[in-house]
């Protein structure tokens, strides 16, 4: 089988290259790359959460338990979280779908989140990360023999990282277009043409949603949630929810509604037999702890049968890392009113929140001004997806080289400003046009250097498509 190497991929090395360039002294027109091509807000500059590093820190160091320096509740945290490790330490490996207690304070989180629907513990497994998640799921849905061809409705734009994943499980997407007019719309003709038009080549089995979406930075509202709903119950599709980035909603009008409790308002009819599935991490946008590696999902009217190889599969992964488990429990349970770390706590989220939110609105209305570019508004997530018009001899140099031209956008801002943004060809779409991705949530001033050299890279390039460049290949 051949493995096909993605743009993504191909960028990363190409900036980790310049970077390596940089350290050995060669000059650049700049000093470092900034990198705003995927969620990595750590990489990015933005800072931890203090509550999270302090009880990880005293959990991994339990002398500190003893200093009283240390945040009492920190402290207390930190015991608490050290008993449920087997021996004690985070050294230990975990059950497979999880530390017990972990998993309860998720389900108390998600009753809680959800005005009291109940959540059950059996019903959450542990994993290293949503995608790892996803893909036990994936792996469960393709047909290991390959007697069906089985597929998964994706939303086009879908997120960079799914058509990979796809692939790799040997499942066929089946793409459905999101409405960009009308905010990025996932739209009920749309969902019926695309599975129509699936049938005869793949058995649809799944429907796949990105809620705050990647990389659109819609929000779906209850309505829209309860059409998707309807539609899966009508063909007998599992939902496939992804709510990493439910912390992080900020456009005026809008809130985050998960599916389940919008299911769990439905009738009977729906809220007891729609096969559901949602994902959640600590790479959300608040937490920001991608490389620490955890995540849940939570699976509801599901086949006990396939809950048993769920866990069966997840035992394959040995264990979700201990400190990103205990990360997790901390995000689901964070300090509250009274504790020592509650008002920093507290400060340090609504600063992300707000940063995100004032970037959104920076970030939209620069590209807006740029001749170009147009870019919808985003409701919440870390993306901002703009469209962009490349001129003629851009799109014929990347014919020429056969690459796709926003790749070739990537990989000149790249070179010549050290600014890596994502390429709009990786979230499968197929209409012609040319877009970019970039990640908004960076400290105010990165985004102002990315703004700058984004800015002069876009004007040179309109004004003298060429002559100015090297040779590209
Ligand atoms: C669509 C999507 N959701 C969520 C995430 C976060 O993934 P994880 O929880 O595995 O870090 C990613 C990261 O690549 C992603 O692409």
């Amino acid at each position: 089988m051949g493995i096909r190497v993605s743009p993504q991929s191909r960028l990363q090395c190409f900036a980790a290259h310049i970077t390596d360039q940089i350290r050995l002294g060669e000059q650049k027109p700049f000093k470092e790359v900034i990198d705003v091509s995927s969620g990595d807000f750590h990489r990015a500059g933005m800072k931890p959460i203090s509550f999270v590093r302090q009880v990880l820190a005293v959990c991994l160091y339990p002398e500190l338990l003893k200093d009283k320096h240390v945040a009492e509740d920190v402290r207390r945290r930190a015991q608490t979280l050290l008993g449920v490790c087997a021996g004690d330490s985070v050294g230990s490996y975990s059950a497979s779908a999880g530390i017990p207690h972990v998993r309860q304070s998720i389900a108390e989180f998600i009753a809680r989140r959800d005005a009291g629907v109940p959540s059950y513990v059996k019903d959450v497994f542990i994993s290293s990360g949503s995608q790892s998640a996803l893909k036990v799921i994936f792996h469960l849905m393709a047909d290991v023999e390959g007697k069906t061809q089985r597929g998964v409705l994706t939303p086009m734009p879908c997120p960079h990282t799914l058509p990979p994943l796809l692939d790799m499980s040997g499942l066929t997407l089946v793409p459905y277009q999101l409405k960009e007019d009308r905010g990025w719309a996932v739209d009920l003709d749309e969902l019926h043409r695309a599975l129509n038009s699936a049938r005869g080549r793949c058995e649809p089995m799944a429907i796949y949603i990105s809620n705050p979406g990647n990389p659109t930075g819609h929000v779906q509202d209850r309505k829209s949630i309860e059409e998707v709903i309807e539609f899966a119950a009508a063909e007998r599709l599992v939902l496939l929810v992804d709510e990493v980035y439910q912390d992080s909603v900020y456009g005026g009008d809008r809130e985050f509604i998960s599916y389940k409790k919008v299911l769990f308002e439905m009738d009977k009819s729906f809220s007891e037999t729609v096969e559901l599935v949602s994902f959640h991490s600590i790479s959300s946008p608040c937490m920001g702890e991608c490389g620490l590696r955890a995540g849940y999902m939570e699976l509801i009217n599901m086949d006990p049968e396939v809950m048993h190889f769920i866990d069966i599969l997840l035992d394959t992964y040995i264990s979700t890392p201990v400190t990103g488990q205990l990360a997790l429990d901390i995000m689901v349970n964070p300090p509250k009113p009274g504790d020592a770390s509650y008002d920093t706590y507290t400060q340090e989220v609504l600063l992300t929140r707000a940063t995100l939110s004032h970037n959104a609105r920076r970030v939209q209305e620069f590209l807006n001004d740029l001749p170009g570019m147009s870019c919808q508004p985003a409701m919440g997530g870390i993306y901002l997806y703009p469209h962009v018009h490349l001129p003629t001899e851009i799109t014929e140099q990347a014919e020429m080289l056969q690459m796709e031209a926003d790749v070739l956008y990537c990989q000149m801002l790249l070179e010549e400003e050290g600014v890596f943004v994502g390429a709009g060809c990786e979230h499968g779409e197929t209409t012609g046009q040319h877009r970019l991705r970039l990640c908004i949530l960076v400290p105010p001033n990165t985004l102002d250097g990315v703004l700058t050299r984004l800015g002069s890279f876009h004007l040179r390039l309109l004004d003298k498509p060429l002559l100015h460049r090297k040779n590209h290949t």
